[in-house]
């Protein structure tokens, strides 16, 4: 994007998605342009743990900033919704997925909201107009000719939701991204032709260096594009649980297509024009580096396929361990974010996270980590500084922004050190290089200290006028150096700036933005200045650990033990033989099916199950299932079920339990 600055109006004119504007979005305030900012849509298969919250921080942070430089910000996250995976989760909690999906949702939702997310919008893949959206992308795709009929047969990693080539996979038959087992395949499929967007790929690639960050991230992508590309399998057929291919319904498009597509459909892909012209193609998607591929070649050849521009830049960042282990539940550190916030603080948390993992790379989050950063960046360098500039202007100042008079060398170099950190910092942060941002803005922090040690206050306060005269333009400069900070901490510590810019005076932080940092001397002599309590409690270095980890003996131990029952217990369940003479669907429903059973002595049953993505009606009629027959009847979608059926479930698969050769209807199972 180009800039051209008008003198004096301050008004940008920007040179954007190849045209000229300047706009203004209301509030007088004009707009630079637009930003439109994504993390990837989360599986919801588990709930979210602070690996999972590290994206969405980072975009937060980054969707934050671009509206304090004035930008029209859409800022996306959400939930991924279909697919195997989901489905057996759903199925393992023994829960209907779509009422499954709603609860979790509902918890990454809170999740965010606990967080301070500012995201300006939450996709679901199972919202309706969403699924609307991916059938009219496929259906573009088919029209331009880049989708077949062909038969799939490969490796599948679950986990992943990945098709993996035979020479990819780990020792064993292992996918190479987890580790996992994978799964062979054999479908009839609908295909993409990845294959033909090769070299448009290879070009874009060439012209537009920045596209895959960082750097090495986007040579492994260019290894892959060398190799060769093979066409992408979009569809599955052995379950339901997923958006129907138009006019196959037989088919289920894949879930990395479906999910995909939620970066256009979020924001009114054929259905708004006006708001996706103001917002594609996004500006940056923000993503782990394990799923770089379908983002970085797959994502962008759909878009090819379909004729849409490509994001500007997709950044892959690295993965987070916890306490030097990776994230998981059975060893305990899978913790919930809030309860890191909870004892620590927001504002720590997140510049614990910006400045100490440097963004792109592996790194560890570690709760000794975090108590040192909080202890001396945060309490010692820059509490302390708040703190003994506050209490100096109470003392000596009632309170009130001293008047400054003539200024100093060492006043110079606070002034010039402060006008560098402001550009450098802006810098950092447009090139995502935070680590460095918050080093530049901390070498500050550090230097204003070292303002208050040169120039020793505390003898000038004990002097006469003139003293007092220095005194006064010394805090007035502390003071100034403390407002930049805050306001350059925005957006990345918000309650904290939000905090020490109220005790300078400042309560309209909402409007906060780059203008006021334009300049030195921007603070008002006379400001009500007030010293609170410290910002940053140190926390006590032996204080109780609130990630405790398990071993890994005892991890595994916990997820392989079940409860016992004793017989008695079992034999409460009356299990039978049933034969099944009728089966239909269940009006309005995707996933009940409506059963009558022959008993043979107890007579006929009728049983609502949650088969319908697995079992065609008609292919029902005539088998020997197990039936659960003293269950109390209950109502589901207004039809009474008088009993339950018997299934097994795996990997988004469900088979129904029968007996082994020919037995009569009603027999008693022991
Ligand atoms: N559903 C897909 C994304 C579809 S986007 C069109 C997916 N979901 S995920 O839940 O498995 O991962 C979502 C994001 O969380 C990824 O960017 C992933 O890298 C990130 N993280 C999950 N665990 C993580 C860490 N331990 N550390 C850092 N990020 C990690 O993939």
């Amino acid at each position: 994007m180009g800039l051209l600055r008008i003198a004096k109006l301050r008004r940008m004119i920007c040179y954007n998605s190849g045209k000229f504007m300047v706009v203004d979005y209301g509030g007088g305030k004009v707009k630079k342009g637009k930003y439109y900012v994504t993390t990837p849509i989360y599986y919801i298969n588990s709930e979210p743990h602070i690996g999972s919250a590290y994206t969405t921080i980072i975009a937060d942070v980054i969707a934050r900033y671009k509206r304090f430089r004035r930008y029209d910000v859409f800022f996306l996250t959400g939930t991924d919704e279909h697919g195997q995976k989901v489905l057996s989760a759903a199925l393992e909690a023994g829960k209907d997925p779509q009422v499954f999906c709603d609860e979790l949702a509902e918890k990454f939702k809170k999740l965010w909201k606990d967080l301070e997310i500012t995201n300006d919008y939450f996709i679901r893949t199972t919202d309706e107009n969403h699924m609307k959206v991916v059938q009219r992308f496929v259906e573009k795709m088919m029209e331009n000719g880049d989708i077949y009929k062909g038969k799939y047969e490969g490796w599948y990693c679950i986990p992943c939701e990945s098709f993996w080539k035979e020479e990819e996979l780990g020792d064993g038959k292992t996918c190479p991204q987890c580790g996992r087992p994978v799964k062979w395949v054999s479908e009839e499929n609908y295909f993409f032709r990845l294959s033909k967007y090769r070299s448009a790929l290879l070009k874009h690639y060439e012209e537009n260096p920045d596209f895959v960050e960082p750097d090495f991230r986007k040579n492994e992508m260019l290894r892959i594009l060398e190799s060769g590309l093979q066409d992408l399998s979009i569809t599955r057929t052995s379950f339901k649980w997923g958006v129907p291919m138009p006019r196959d319904p037989k088919h289920v498009i894949y879930v990395w297509v479906d999910a995909l597509i939620n970066y256009v459909s979020a924001i009114g892909y054929t259905e708004d024009d006006e708001k996706f012209e103001r917002y594609w193609p996004a500006d940056l998607h923000l993503i782990g580096k394990e799923i770089n591929r379908f983002h970085s070649i797959i994502w962008p050849a759909m878009l090819m396929s379909v004729g849409l521009p490509l994001p500007r830049k997709i950044y892959a960042h690295g993965w987070l361990t916890v306490n030097g282990q990776k994230i998981s539940k059975s060893l305990g550190n899978a913790i919930d974010p809030r309860v890191v916030v909870k004892k620590y603080g927001l504002d720590a948390v997140r510049y614990y996270l910006l400045r100490e993992i440097a963004f792109g790379k592996d790194g560890d989050f570690s709760e000794e980590g975090l108590i040192k950063r909080i202890n001396a960046d945060l309490a010692n360098d820059l509490g302390n500084l708040v703190h003994r500039t506050t209490a100096m202007i109470k003392q000596n100042f009632n309170s009130k922004v001293p008047r400054p008079s003539k200024s100093e060398g060492v006043d110079e170099k606070l002034k010039d050190s402060a006008m560098e950190t402001i550009s450098e910092f802006f810098d950092h942060m447009d090139s995502l290089k935070f680590t460095t941002a918050l080093e530049k803005l901390w070498e500050f922090v550090g230097f204003s200290n070292k303002y208050i040690d040169l120039t020793e206050p505390w003898i000038l306060a004990k002097g006469g006028d003139k003293e007092k005269e220095r005194l006064a333009t010394v805090l007035y400069n502390l003071s100034e150096a403390i407002r930049i900070i805050a306001v350059l901490l925005k957006s990345v510590m918000p309650n904290t700036s939000r905090e020490i810019l109220r005790r300078f005076g400042y309560e309209n932080w909402d409007e906060v933005d780059e203008t006021h940092v334009e300049r030195w001397g921007m603070i008002k002599v006379g400001n009500p200045v007030e010293h609170g309590k410290p910002l940053f409690p140190r926390i006590d270095k032996d204080s109780e650990r609130v990630i405790k980890m398990k071993t890994t003996d005892e991890g595994k131990r916990e997820e392989k033990y079940a409860e016992f029952i004793t017989i008695e217990d079992f034999s409460k369940v009356d299990l039978r033989v049933g034969k099944v003479i009728e089966a239909e669907k269940v009006e309005k429903s995707r996933k009940l099916l409506k059963l009558k059973i022959d008993l043979g002595k107890l007579g006929i049953k009728q049983i609502v199950a949650g088969i319908a993505q697995y079992y065609n009606p008609q292919d029902l009629i005539g088998k020997k299932i197990i039936v659960v027959a003293n269950l109390k009847p209950v109502k589901l979608m207004g039809v009474e079920s008088q009993g339950m059926l018997l299934a097994a479930q795996s990997e988004g698969k469900l088979r129904l339990l029968t007996v082994d050769g020919d037995i009569d209807a009603g027999a008693k199972i022991s």
